[in-house]
């Protein structure tokens, strides 16, 4: 295929691309919130549509326990290579709403960027596969099979997904599977992520008093929760923002010097970092630059914590309960399990007998490296560097996309990371936005992508 043939058919078809992509971040689909579900339904119908019309064969919406699984294939010769599409058509909550600066859910382009909770996470990203499989199917045909998976509870954890892939083993079978929902440095500096961190998510909620109390009658002589959870909390770190919990670092492996010369190698503007984040300075564990904090050190996090009156005005109360939502971020060789059992074993431990602490696990995920000596890998590097002409650095992502491993460990295939967001896209924030530019920019690419990837398997 020729860098000619997909700039024409981009060029020819450029505002519809748009257009049909707008009308998918139209649909809030988000899977947290049950109020949403008949929009979620529709999204998958929708996806499972615009497969057909971009002429995927065998589509399917499929019933889960939960939201269903959008599959479709095109396979044009059993003995040519398979390249699974995975992607994800739910979004985060769009809250808090009155930050956004147009509806979420009525996409908006300011600057050339649309602005869209799903823009780029992952509605923007998974569409460009759909649209460059048409782009294929269109002009010179396909030089590989296709199997598309768009699952629709990756936001929420993905809980029903390995009981469909264990079921569906033969029809998922592929050598590699392609995922766009991570990010590059920046458009001048194309990356490659080779690594996702797991993910261990938990709530806790503290108990003091069977009732709130008047905080001038009670207070002073019966613990408040919020305090307790406030101290237990922020002991959670040391003085070197390392975690405390015994064993939580016991199955870290550690870089070797080489990888971190690798890895610190990529360009990184901490003034910049800085300003677009309007912090004073960076934090972290010591010992640590900022590219290896994110991508190779498990971390905790509180995601959310609240307790008492938090309503207009003030109230005098001495609180019963104080909760939080705690997540820690995990790299190989850490277990989800393991770390969840680790966390409550640990915050049971420390907890004053003036309070009752119960801990409630959610999801999880476990972390994974993927391999850059594979076909697929040089694939994508190839692909990079011709739509962008410049190779593409390897980068370890931070966040989390559990089907990775999952993939892996059931199918035995690996994954190749090949996103196109930016760090500055505001995930899950208020105004998230994608780039025209990069939209069509990996439209562009994943064709390249196909093409070396059969060529390369010969
Ligand atoms: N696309 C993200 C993960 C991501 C973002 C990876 C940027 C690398 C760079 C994905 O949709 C996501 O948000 N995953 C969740 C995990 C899930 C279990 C809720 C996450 O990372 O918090
Ligand atoms: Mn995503
Ligand atoms: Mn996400």
């Amino acid at each position: 295929m020729l860098m000619q043939t997909i700039k024409q058919y981009i060029d020819d078809n450029k505002q519809r691309m748009l257009d049909e992509l707008f009308e998918l971040l139209r649909f809030p689909s988000v899977s947290a919130d049950p109020k949403y579900a008949p929009d979620v339904l529709k999204t998958a119908d929708y996806v499972a549509q615009k497969l057909r019309d971009a002429g995927a064969d065998n589509v399917e919406v499929c019933p889960t326990a939960g939201y269903p699984i959008v599959y479709g294939e095109k396979i044009i010769d059993p003995s040519k290579p398979t390249v699974l599409v995975y992607g994800h058509y739910d979004v985060q909550q769009p809250d808090p709403l009155e930050l956004w600066h147009t509806p979420p859910f009525e996409p908006t382009v300011r600057d050339g960027k649309i602005y869209a909770r799903g823009a780029c996470d992952d509605k923007g990203q998974f569409y460009m596969h759909v649209k460059a499989f048409e782009l294929m199917m269109q002009t010179d045909g396909l030089p590989c099979n296709v199997k598309f998976m768009i699952e629709g509870e990756e936001e929420v954890g993905s809980n029903n997904l390995g009981i469909f892939v264990k079921a569906n083993k033969e029809r998922l079978k592929a050598d590699v599977v392609l995922i766009s929902d991570t990010s590059m440095i920046s458009m001048e500096h194309p990356s490659l992520e080779t690594g996702l961190r797991g993910l261990s998510y938990l709530e806790v909620e503290v108990t003091g008093p069977n009732r709130d109390l008047h905080s001038g009658v009670y207070g002073g002589a019966v613990a408040n929760p919020a305090t307790i959870l406030a101290k237990m909390i922020a002991s959670l770190h040391d003085e070197n923002n390392h975690i405390t919990i015994p064993g939580f670092y016991d199955d870290v492996i550690e870089l070797t010097e080489t990888e971190r010369k690798e890895l610190n190698a990529a360009p990184y503007d901490e003034a910049e970092y800085k300003e677009d984040l309007d912090i004073a300075d960076v934090w972290g564990e010591k010992g640590y630059t900022t590219f290896e904090r994110t991508g190779t050190r498990p971390t905790l996090e509180v995601n959310g914590i609240w307790g008492g009156y938090i309503g207009e005005g003030a109230k005098t109360v001495l609180p019963s309960k104080a909760n939080a939502k705690i997540s820690m971020r995990l790299v190989p060789n850490q277990t989800s399990e393991q770390i969840t059992q680790l966390f409550t074993d640990h915050f049971l431990k420390i907890a004053p007998p003036y309070v009752k602490v119960k801990i409630t696990p959610h999801h999880g995920g476990e972390p994974v490296v993927t391999p850059t000596d594979s076909v697929a890998y040089r694939a994508a590097q190839k692909a990079i560097a011709e739509a962008f002409s410049k190779q593409p650095i390897p980068t370890r992502g931070g966040g989390s996309i559990p089907i990775v491993a999952l993939f892996e460990a059931e199918l035995g295939i690996k994954t190749v990371l090949m996103g196109f967001g930016l760090d500055s896209d505001a995930l899950h924030s208020p105004n998230e936005k994608y780039d025209i530019f990069n939209y069509y920019k990996g439209i562009e690419t994943i064709p390249l992508f196909h093409k070396y990837f059969a060529e390369l398997s010969k």
